[in-house]
């Protein structure tokens, strides 16, 4: 039953309620009309601490497409935040007027420590660093549609997995499906933290490498996750100057990979994934953000109970 769950970690809901979502959003994709009024009389509270693009404005879209409204704020400094006011008192307030919450905040965290002073479901957009479980939503679904499974494929992330909060979502949801296997290719600063080699892959016994050259293992792989150099998280910016062209996917090392292979990205892009790349039939990450939208729809639809 995931009526009233909040969604904090990507692995607060079983493979079973994540497939109830995907299915919803399966239903939605197939006939989106079909579902414009379901949320009739219902709010999102969009709180965003922290800037967005594709998280915000797929929640606000999703919620408007459902037929529901949104109140909120993308700016901290235009809400009582700025005068000091706590994140538990600014989610009480909010809970008073909204039905459902979607949150973004740069503290790691935030959203667990919020949870417990909110009556209605609190989604967590991203936190920091930390995690993006909605992302991972995006990802699954859009994994879902591509390859028509989730076990046995190889997975390479590749960037910034130190900072990159939806590599570690990701790494997270997929290591829960059998015979998944990742290549982590990041430079030696930006490797995924201790806790996810400890605490999921190692715990799990997930097969793993970690390499610093993509041109190494790009044939090897059936999903290939970009991430950008996670500038908002460097303490200076000598090391961001350093390390912020690490990896840039072109056509030339598209050549190298498996004809099925596609390429993810949370995105946004910087200078990671270079243009002439987005022609590539394997390039998915323009419909990935799209996924993004209908896999909230369904979300919101399920935390809500409504059909
Ligand atoms: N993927 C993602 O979280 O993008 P935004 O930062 O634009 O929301």
């Amino acid at each position: 039953m995931l009526k009233g769950r909040h969604l904090i970690d990507p692995e607060d809901f079983t493979l079973d309620e994540l497939e109830e979502i995907f299915s919803l959003a399966d239903e939605i994709i197939e006939n989106p009309k079909a579902f414009n009024k379901i949320c009739d009389g219902y709010l999102l509270g969009s709180l965003f601490f922290e800037p967005s693009t594709r998280t915000r404005l797929s929640f606000e879209s999703a919620m408007l497409r459902l037929g529901g409204t949104v109140v909120g704020f993308s700016e901290p400094n235009s809400s009582s935040v700025a005068k000091g006011e706590s994140l538990p008192d600014t989610i009480r307030t909010v809970a008073c007027y909204a039905d459902i919450i979607a949150m973004r905040h740069p503290k790691e965290g935030a959203p667990n420590f919020a949870s417990p002073f909110c009556e209605i479901p609190l989604i967590n957009g991203g936190d920091g660093g930390h995690q993006h479980p909605t992302q991972t939503l995006t990802d699954l679904l859009t994994i879902r549609v591509a390859k028509k499974r989730f076990d046995n494929l190889v997975v390479g992330v590749c960037g910034d997995l130190k900072f990159g909060r939806t590599v570690h979502s990701l790494i997270k949801a997929m290591s829960r499906y059998e015979g998944v296997k990742f290549i982590m290719i990041s430079p030696n600063e930006l490797k995924v933290p201790n806790y996810i080699r400890n605490e999921i892959l190692d715990a799990k016994n997930i097969e793993y490498m970690e390499v610093e050259r993509l041109e190494e293992v790009i044939d090897k792989l059936d999903i290939l996750y970009m991430t950008r150099v996670q500038r908002e998280r460097f303490f200076n910016e000598a090391d961001y100057i350093r390390l912020k062209d690490s990896y840039i996917l072109d056509k030339e090392k598209m050549s190298h990979a498996k004809d099925d292979m596609i390429v993810l990205h949370p995105l946004p892009r910087v200078t990671e994934i270079k243009m002439e790349v987005d022609d590539d039939p394997r390039a998915w990450y323009f419909r990935q953000a799209k996924y993004g939208m209908f896999v909230r729809m369904a979300l919101i639809a399920k935390l809500l109970g409504v059909r």
